[in-house]
C-alpha cells in the first residue's frame, strides 16, 4: 500500500513540477517581455496604454508602433528525386513545425538529418514524425521544435539553423528555419533599473522586464512578501537544519514541509516545518506537571489527558497515526509522552513514562475535537489511498526536487526530538522508497 502511495505522489509531483518549470509561452502573455513574447510566436505593440503582448492580431490593435520582425518569407525549391532540396521556414520556440519531403522509393533508404549549422545552441529537435511510402514513392514528415532555451541572451531578431536531410539519393534536403530571438527595441533604449520601473526592473521596448524579486506592469509588486527574517532558507544545503530536519528551502525563503511523515500533518510551516514534539517540548513544566486538564504554564494550550494505550494507536481518516510519539528530558527527568493536535491548535498529550510517575489522576479536560476511527481491513487500505492524494491535493503539494537526497528518505521515523533547529538529523537516508520509481 506504501509503494502505491508514493507511485501516485511521485505522479502527482511530476505533474506539479512540470507545472512551474513549464515553457514560458504557456506563462499569461502580460508577463512575457518582448524578446520572449515574439519568440512564441506572438505580436509586440510598443505603445503605451495598449496591451503589449497578444498571440493574435486584432483589429485596431497597436495602430502606430507595432514591432516588426524582419522579414521571413517562406520558400522552397523542388528537386528531381527529391522535394523539396531547399525551404525556409519560420519557427517559434516550443512550437512544432511540420513539413513534408517527397522522393523516389529506393528499397531501405536511410532517412538522417543533421543539424549542419546553427548560430545559436542545438537547443532544438528536428527528427522524423511520420513516414508513409507506396511502391514508388515516399513522403516523410520532418518535425522541428526549437527548445525553451534555443536563444541566448545576446540573440538577436533573427536566427537560423540549418539541417540537411539524406534520403539515399544524389539530392539532399536543406532547410533553413529562422527563429526569431529578440525585438529589434530590446537593443535601444534599454534604461537598467529605470525609475518608471521603480529601480526594480529595466525598461524597453515600452515595458518593465522586473527582477527576480519583483512583478507588476511597473515592478511594484513583490513576489515574496514577508520574508523570513532571522534565518533565511536560501540554500538547500542547509535545509535539514534549517527546516527542522522536517522541510526543505522553497520559493520566497520559506520552508516547504514534507507532507509523508509520520506526524507530518502537524508540521508547521510558518515555523520552520518545527513539529509537534519540538513544540510541546518547549512546555517544560507542562510536561512535569502530572496534573491532568489544561496546563497554564504555556505559551501553548496544552491539555494533558491520561494516558490510554488503545488511544495512542488510533488512526484518522487518511490512516495517519492521530499520536506522535515524542520524548523529552527535563532536569536529568526522561519523559516520553504522545501528543496530537487539534484543529484549534490546542495540544492533547499523554506521557507514557516519566521519572515522577503519577499518572492516575482522574482525566478533567475530555478531547473537544472527535477522533475519527480508522476502520481496518482491506477496505481501509483502499480508502487510505484515496485519502492520501485527497489530502495531498487540498494541501496544493509544491514541485519537490527530486534530486534532494534529503527527500529520498520516505521512511521517517517518529518526531522524537529535543532542541528544535539544532539537533542533528534523526532519520537515516538508507532507504530511498522514493525515487526509485
Ligand atoms: C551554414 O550553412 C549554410 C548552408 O550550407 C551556409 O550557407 C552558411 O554559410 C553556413 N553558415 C555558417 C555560419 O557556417
Ligand atoms: C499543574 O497544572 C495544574 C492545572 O493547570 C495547575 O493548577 C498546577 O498549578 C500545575 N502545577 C505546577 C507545579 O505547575
Ligand atoms: C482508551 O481509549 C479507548 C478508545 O478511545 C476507549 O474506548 C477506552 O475506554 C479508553 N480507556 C480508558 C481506560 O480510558
Ligand atoms: C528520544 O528521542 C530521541 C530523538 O528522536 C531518540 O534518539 C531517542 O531514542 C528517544 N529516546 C527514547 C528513550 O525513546
Amino acid at each position: 500500500m506504501r509503494t502505491m502511495a508514493s507511485v501516485w505522489f511521485s505522479v502527482l509531483v511530476l505533474v506539479s513540477a512540470q507545472q512551474a518549470f513549464g515553457n514560458i509561452c504557456s506563462k499569461d502573455n502580460s508577463e512575457l517581455h518582448c524578446n520572449d513574447c515574439i519568440r512564441c510566436g506572438g505580436y509586440w505593440c510598443n505603445e503605451k496604454g495598449s496591451p503589449h503582448c497578444v498571440s493574435s492580431l486584432e483589429d485596431g490593435w497597436c495602430p502606430n508602433d507595432q514591432e516588426i520582425l524582419p522579414e521571413l518569407e517562406e520558400s522552397s525549391v523542388p528537386g528531381k528525386t527529391v522535394s523539396p532540396i531547399y525551404a525556409q521556414r519560420s519557427l517559434y520556440i516550443m512550437k512544432p513545425d511540420r513539413m513534408d519531403i517527397e522522393y523516389f522509393y529506393k528499397k531501405e533508404l536511410p532517412l538522417k538529418i543533421e543539424i549542419y549549422n546553427t548560430t545559436q545552441t542545438r537547443n532544438i529537435v528536428v527528427k522524423k514524425y511520420d513516414t508513409k511510402c507506396t511502391a514508388t514513392s515516399c513522403k516523410a514528415t520532418i518535425e522541428a521544435t526549437p527548445l525553451q532555451d534555443f536563444c541566448t541572451s545576446s540573440s538577436s531578431p533573427e536566427e537560423f539553423v540549418h539541417v540537411t536531410i539524406n534520403v539515399g539519393h544524389l539530392e539532399k534536403v536543406t532547410l533553413k528555419y529562422f527563429i526569431p530571438c529578440a525585438c529589434e527595441c530590446s537593443s535601444k533604449n534599454v534604461v537598467k533599473n529605470s525609475l518608471i520601473c521603480n529601480g526594480n526592473g529595466d525598461y524597453s521596448c515600452s515595458a518593465c522586464q522586473c527582477n527576480s524579486k519583483w512583478t507588476g506592469e511597473f515592478c511594484d509588486v513583490p513576489i515574496c512578501p514577508k520574508g523570513r527574517g532571522d534565518v533565511q532558507c536560501t540554500n538547500p544545503d542547509f535545509s535539514y537544519a534549517e527546516c527542522s530536519g522536517n522541510g526543505y528551502c522553497g520559493p520566497c525563503e520559506t520552508c516547504i514541509c514534507y507532507t509523508d511523515r509520520v506526524g507530518s500533518q502537524y508540521f508547521d510551516q510558518e515555523e520552520y516545518c518545527a513539529d509537534i514534539c519540538m513544540i510541546s517540548n518547549q512546555c517544560e513544566d507542562c510536561l512535569l506537571n502530572s496534573t491532568a486538564g489544561e496546563c497554564d504554564s504555556c505559551v501553548h494550550t496544552m491539555i494533558m489527558q491520561n494516558y490510554n494505550e488503545t488511544l495512542k494507536d488510533s488512526k484518522d481518516e487518511f490512516n495517519r497515526n492521530i499520536w506522535v510519539a515524542c520524548n523529552e528530558t527535563v532536569n536529568d527527568c526522561h519523559i516520553d509522552y504522545y501528543a496530537r493536535r487539534a484543529a484549534d491548535k490546542s495540544i492533547y498529550f499523554m506521557i507514557e513514562r516519566s521519572c515522577n510517575d503519577i499518572n492516575s489522576a482522574p482525566i478533567v479536560g475530555t478531547p473537544k475535537v472527535s477522533i475519527i476511527l480508522g476502520v481496518l481491513g482491506i477496505i481501509a487500505a483502499v480508502a487510505a489511498i484515496g485519502g492520501v492524494m485527497l489530502w495531498k491535493h487540498m494541501n496544493a503539494i509544491p514541485p519537490v526536487p527530486l534530486n534532494d537526497p534529503q527527500y529520498q528518505n520516505i521512511d521517517a521515523e517518529d518526531c522524537r526530538g529535543e532542541n528544535p533547529l539544532y539537533k542533528p538529523p534523526t532519520s537515516s537516508f538508507k532507504n530511498p522508497t522514493y525515487g526509485k520509481w
